[in-house]
């Protein structure tokens, strides 16, 4: 029997018209933004693959749910429904909600990091260290070194290396280190998965010192196809069953729920630990709002709640979302297109070091590629490299990441394959001329994330 294809595993039944602009006016918009996509309007974009977070598109049932907000100050019915959802889905028995991913990083960090504290973790994400740092907390990478290595087709890239982990350890001392972060997918690798077989010695290793291992368990549904594909043993569970016992092996999360949970805002900090839970109800009235509430309304609880028990009701959802990653990633591939490979589960990554050989790093390869890329074809995409990666507190001097990248970030149920192969096209056609592509200087520069707003001028 012939194999079937798969296909989008729901119908549209609303609409939102793009806008298609010449290249003329995109060269005059993106140098009115700085040549930063961040600070591009929306109105100019024509595809939108800046990031999946929030951008997703939601289900009829999540705006269903919308209707039933019950907007009470304290003790809301959504809120009762969202720790249920969480516990069903993520297993851990408190939730804090918080306005979004970065409001839990910041209670967390707050609570569990004193100065002087090193984080491990497997790789950083941007938001995630800097509360780590505002806390105190020095980050130290424990990645494998496959990780760094956008050629390297190891299948578990995102996977901690056991004997950094215990370097640390011994060079510091457990006392200093309060916990491991673990991010599944991880972001900064190119949405690269953990497997089941690394985070359970990672929790061995921990439980040997008392280190607890937190998840930064934003995108663990994308995480557990992978274990599904490529983990012996996994093959025919579902999903949600692979969710659950990643979570197991952790004391608590992070979680941003513009991903994973389908919404376009929330978040929520969640854990099985008492202690961990009294104090996070503390801090998240001061920074967030009730503990019942977070800074969401009631009916973005709702959605939130709906939306992360969609995402592991079948396995077709996510299924298909990697099937769509893949679709854009493999005409990259055949065009000889330098991306980071395995195709990771969120987004396709260009490798602007292979892309752009003849523009140094300090020239921010990347972000240059990014602007020219908007140019090229109206696709807004995003620079993980030099400038995401900041600079190092102590020297002053630009941190320089061995991984120079441009995230293609797919949003969730919002475009088809027609807009994939648009944008694989104006990859292929801006390739096709890349040496005519020079770099930029920085010209404006905040303290911290400054990829968000830095300002460039062409070189
Ligand atoms: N952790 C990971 C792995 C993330 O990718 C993000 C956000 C966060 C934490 C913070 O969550 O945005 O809800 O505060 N990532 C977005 C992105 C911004 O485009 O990758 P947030």
């Amino acid at each position: 029997m012939s194999k079937r294809p798969i296909a989008e595993p729901y119908k549209i039944k609303m609409i939102q018209v793009l806008r298609q602009t010449t290249k003329e006016e995109r060269q005059r918009t993106i140098a009115t933004a700085g040549y930063n996509t961040f600070l591009l309007h929306s109105a100019d974009v024509y595809i939108d693959l800046l990031t999946d977070s929030g951008t997703s598109a939601m289900s009829d049932d999540q705006w269903a749910g919308m209707m039933l907000g019950d907007e009470a100050y304290a003790g809301s019915v959504n809120f009762d429904n969202l720790i249920a959802a969480v516990t069903e889905v993520y297993g851990y028995r408190y939730t804090v909600p918080t306005h979004q991913g970065r409001g839990a990083e910041h209670i967390l960090s707050q609570i569990l990091i004193k100065d002087g504290d090193y984080i491990p973790g497997n790789m950083y994400f941007t938001t995630t260290k800097l509360h780590q740092e505002l806390a105190g907390g020095t980050f130290v990478d424990v990645i494998i070194d496959e990780a760094h290595d956008p050629q390297s087709t190891h299948p578990f890239k995102g996977n901690v290396d056991l004997a950094k982990l215990q370097q640390l350890i011994d060079e510091v001392g457990p006392e200093k280190i309060p916990y491991i972060c673990i991010e599944t997918n991880v972001n900064m690798a190119g949405g690269q998965p953990v497997s089941l077989d690394n985070l359970r010695k990672v929790r061995d290793l921990c439980n040997q010192y008392g280190i607890k291992v937190i998840l930064d368990s934003t995108r663990t549904v994308e995480n557990a196809f992978f274990i599904q594909e490529r983990e012996a043993g996994n093959k025919n569970r579902s999903i949600k069953e692979i969710v659950r016992e990643i979570c197991s092996y952790t004391d608590g999360a992070t979680v941003s729920g513009k991903k994973d949970c389908l919404v376009n805002i929330g978040g929520f900090l969640a854990t099985d630990d008492e202690w961990l839970f009294e104090e996070a109800k503390k801090l998240v009235v001061i920074y967030e709002g009730l503990h019942t509430y977070g800074g969401l309304a009631g009916r973005d609880m709702e959605a939130m709640a709906r939306g992360m028990r969609e995402a592991v009701a079948t396995d077709d959802g996510v299924t298909w979302r990697i099937n769509q990653t893949r679709y854009l990633g493999e005409q990259l591939l055949a065009a000889d297109i330098p991306i980071v490979v395995p195709i990771g589960g969120h987004a396709v990554y260009l490798d602007a070091k292979r892309f752009l050989p003849h523009i140094p790093q300090d020239q921010f390869p990347a972000q240059t590629l990014a602007a020219a890329l908007y140019v090229e074809c109206g696709v807004r995409a995003m620079e993980r490299g030099i400038v995401s990666a900041g600079r190092n507190k102590e020297t002053g001097d630009h941190n320089y990441p061995q991984l120079e990248l441009v995230r293609l970030t797919i949003p969730r149920r919002v475009y088809t394959n027609s807009h994939m192969d648009v944008v694989a096209q104006g990859v292929i056609d801006l390739y096709a001329r890349r040496a005519e592509i020079s770099g930029l200087k920085m010209v404006y520069e905040p303290e911290d994330l400054r990829f968000f707003q830095a300002r460039f001028e062409p070189c």
